[in-house]
């Protein structure tokens, strides 16, 4: 037998009754992106490998080891997966000129790539969807990011999802902390790990950041960047601070918030959960105003951030407004029939209900008894059931059948189908005249669909 397939680890095939929340998940998140002016950006799933080694850091998790790299067997061109969505934005706006202009707020969506180790809410494949706030040097842009992600779990319901929030200065001001840093941890180094002892002179900050349980007293102890910061970083972070206190948001300044990317400077900001263990973080961003020029453009301020929608959803699913997640989209109309004639005719009712913009699902494949047909169409939560059997064939006519709430079974001549249908599905009681409608009494005998009967 031939051995099955299975898809690569890390990397989830999304099955109907889960993409349908992500459906849910996407109407909402479109209407909020609306609403602060953000405008869709789509990009390649691939770029030169180059972007990211320049863009997230050489001395990073991501580029040291997360990566999907790989040659172009024609041409030998190096490319990766991208492992997050920031770098390919910014790289797109300067090669389109979207950075001159004036601000400009972008967003995407789609799958990124890392090779971590999987667990729940970790994936090699997952998805972002991210904002790109380009050209905006000020604190009010960093706050509105916050805002608007306060303003989505809000929308989604989700509680428990809480603030974190630093300030990682200029490269000047990170400069002065680093050597004290430095200073600070070699006079600790034989406590270090094996990755804090090899980031020491490299990628002192993120040992800061360390999971470490038996490094956190250190970490703790360590020089605070917040306290290297010069009046003009300071005043940037204060305001944010301010705007975000009249908003009634509540944070935490964390000074230990550093990061996996080398692209920040100034705020950077984790939303994180409780609720989906040790990977809650479900958004994270901050101010990147290097990485424009660093990519090869003109200088220009930038802020964004990404979430996570895998955790987002599980969170959603949980403890959110999970009635509306996993709302399921139902035809409106269910067709069945019975008979050659029957079935061509059905084939153009459901094309005809389509043209007035009704959802028809047109029962296919094995005819099977028209009980059997009618248990599927009240499983599949249309309203009503189109019946065609030879006889409403023969007739040119069709039975309408609701199938919630009650009403009585119809029968209508195929000439006035979607009137009749719309009439039925909006409950309009008083016309069955007025569109040929015939007594309840006849409709669906010689179908044999009785109201009830199924
Ligand atoms: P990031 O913190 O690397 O930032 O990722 C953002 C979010 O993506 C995380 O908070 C998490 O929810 C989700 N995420 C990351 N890795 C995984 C994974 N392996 N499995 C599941 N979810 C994951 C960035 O990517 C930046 N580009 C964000 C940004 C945009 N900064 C400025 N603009």
């Amino acid at each position: 037998m031939t051995k099955t397939l299975h898809a690569v680890r890390g990397m989830n095939d999304i099955l109907p009754d889960e993409a349908e929340v992500w459906e849910n998940f996407d109407v909402i998140i479109r209407d909020w992106l609306k609403g602060y002016g953000y405008r869709p950006i789509r990009l390649p799933i691939v770029e030169p490998t180059p972007l990211f080694r320049r863009a997230i850091g050489e001395v990073t998790d991501i580029v040291e080891k997360e990566m999907y790299s790989f040659e172009d067997a024609l041409n030998g061109e190096k490319l990766t997966l991208r492992p997050e969505g920031t770098a390919g934005c910014v790289r797109a706006a300067i090669q389109h000129g979207l950075t001159v202009g004036g601000g400009r707020r972008l967003w995407y969506q789609g799958p990124m790539f890392r090779h971590e180790r999987p667990q729940k809410g970790r994936y090699r494949q997952f998805h972002q969807v991210g904002v790109e706030a380009l050209g905006f040097a000020g604190p009010d842009i960093d706050a509105e990011l916050i805002v608007m992600g306060a303003r989505l779990w809000g929308q989604l319901g989700l509680a428990d999802v809480r603030l974190e929030l630093n300030s990682l200065g200029s490269a000047e001001e990170r400069a002065s902390h680093r050597a004290a840093l430095i200073a600070y941890l070699e006079k600790h180094e034989d406590a270090l790990d094996e990755d804090g002892r090899r980031r020491l002179h490299s990628n002192p900050l993120r040992i800061l950041d360390t999971k470490n349980p038996a490094l956190q007293e250190i970490a703790e102890a360590a020089p605070k960047l917040l306290d290297h910061l010069g009046d003009a970083s300071r005043a940037h972070f204060e305001t944010v601070q301010a705007m975000l206190d009249d908003a009634g948001i509540a944070y935490r300044v964390n000074h230990r918030l550093v990061r996996g990317l080398d692209y920040y400077n100034r705020t950077v900001f984790e939303w994180v959960t409780d609720r989906l263990g040790a990977q809650g973080t479900v958004c994270a961003g901050g101010r990147y105003d290097t990485l424009v020029e660093q990519l090869g453009g003109k200088p220009l301020p930038a802020a964004g951030f990404a979430m996570g929608v895998e955790r987002l959803l599980a969170l959603w699913l949980e403890g959110g407004e999970a009635e509306y997640a996993i709302a399921r989209p139902a035809p409106d109309v269910y067709v069945v029939h019975q008979g050659e004639r029957a079935q061509r005719l059905a084939f153009r009712a459901a094309e005809t209900l389509r043209d007035v913009g009704l959802n028809i699902l047109l029962h296919c494949g094995e005819e099977g008894s028209f009980k059997s047909q009618m248990r599927k169409a009240d499983a599949s939560g249309a309203q009503l059931a189109l019946v065609i059997g030879d006889d409403e064939a023969a007739a040119m006519e069709v039975s309408i059948k609701p199938l919630r709430g009650g009403g009585a079974q119809q029968r209508a001549p195929f000439a006035v189908l979607a009137e009749a249908v719309l009439d039925t599905l909006h409950g309009s009681s008083d016309d069955h005249d007025s569109h040929g409608m015939i007594e309840p009494e006849n409709a669906g005998q010689d179908a044999g669909v009785k109201d009830g009967s199924v």
